[in-house]
């Protein structure tokens, strides 16, 4: 019987479980996939969390009943089991990457057409499961910092799923890119084309030290506010600085809020748009998913539990 993972409620991951449940069946403009990697992230264990409880609190159902536990699993990578009646471009037997998508912790996930793109065959599964939610992300904060080549840019949380993604995308672009990581990951960040500074007290003047120019915009993948006032010190324009995470005090600062929350940009066009290249580039080889590690589906929590240490240089990924 195929599998999927689900909060049982709102907590830590030991709310996860495991549960048997039918393959689903194929909307009319849809496909069901056979899900060969699921990529971890962040939301995923923030939606169980209790962290967004009030967005929840505003889709109740007529009784005032809260909306059932949130799916989780935004990305994925399979093989297509099948085909709706409207879909004409997607096949049986298709290998794609799915994005975005909800409940892709299973064996089995439905997905609209428009979820659907051809997995290249140079791209393993774990890489294609776990590439779009970060590099989206890492391309529409990008471009909302306005980083282009001539650029010195300060990337926060340079050695997370998204860091990666954007440190490689602004070095390709033409940028000189200042990251912050842990120092063991800093080899990691030199060779994918940044100057690594170590995080914590002092950073400012680190990264000062590392940029003699100057720093020209930054985009902020930590959330810390030492990652804000650093930014806010160094940039002089706020509007050429990006936060996709932090504290609410982000909001007087004039700098671009990305995300779904009030007042924050969702960018779902641009980060759909990004989706192709990003898989060409990925298929190329000019942009590498760096996986940290694979955990078979029923060990979800455990993959949970390191991946809210924060600390894991690269994807965690799910393989049914
Ligand atoms: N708004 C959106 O659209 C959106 C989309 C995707 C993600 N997000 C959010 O963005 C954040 C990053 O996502 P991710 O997938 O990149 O997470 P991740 O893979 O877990 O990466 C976490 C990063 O934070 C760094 N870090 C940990 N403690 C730090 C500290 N005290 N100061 C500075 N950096 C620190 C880590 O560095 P070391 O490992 O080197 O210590 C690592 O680079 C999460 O909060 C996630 O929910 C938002």
């Amino acid at each position: 019987m195929p599998r999927i993972v689900r909060p049982t409620a709102y907590g830590t991951p030991d709310v996860l479980a495991v549960t048997e449940v039918p393959i689903p069946r194929a909307a009319a403009d849809g496909v069901v996939v056979q899900v060969r990697a699921a990529g971890v992230n962040p939301i995923d264990w923030k939606l169980y969390s209790g962290a967004f409880h009030d967005v929840d609190d505003n889709h109740k159902d007529a009784a005032g009943i809260a909306a059932s536990m949130p799916q989780i699993g935004l990305e994925c990578a399979g093989v297509v089991t099948e085909v709706g009646a409207q879909v004409t471009d997607v096949e049986v037997g298709d290998e794609v990457i799915v994005y975005p998508v909800t409940a892709a912790y299973a064996d089995y996930v439905t997905a609209p057409a428009t979820s659907i793109l051809a997995k290249p065959a140079a791209l393993g599964w774990p890489e294609a499961g776990s590439l779009i939610l970060t590099g989206a992300t890492a391309v529409h904060a990008l471009h909302a910092a306005g980083v282009s080549a001539g650029d010195t840019v300060l990337i926060h949380g340079g050695s997370g799923g998204v860091g990666l993604m954007a440190v490689q995308l602004a070095a390709a672009g033409g940028a000189t890119v200042i990251a912050t990581a842990a120092e063991r990951n800093h080899a990691l960040l030199r060779e994918l084309g940044a100057i690594p500074v170590t995080y914590g007290p002092g950073l400012s003047a680190r990264v000062k030290t590392a940029a003699p120019q100057g720093i020209t915009a930054a985009v902020d993948f930590a959330g810390t506010d030492e990652a804000l006032d650093v930014s806010l010190a160094l940039v002089p324009d706020p509007t050429r600085i990006a936060s996709i995470t932090g504290s609410p005090r982000r909001a007087e600062t004039g700098i671009k809020l990305l995300g779904y929350g009030p007042g924050e940009d969702a960018g779902a066009d641009l980060r759909d748009a990004a989706r192709a290249d990003l898989i060409a580039q990925a298929a190329s080889g000019t942009l590498r998913v760096i996986i940290d590690t694979t955990f078979p589906l029923a060990e979800a929590a455990k993959a949970h539990e390191i991946g809210i240490s924060g600390h894991a240089p690269g994807k965690l990924v799910l393989i049914p």
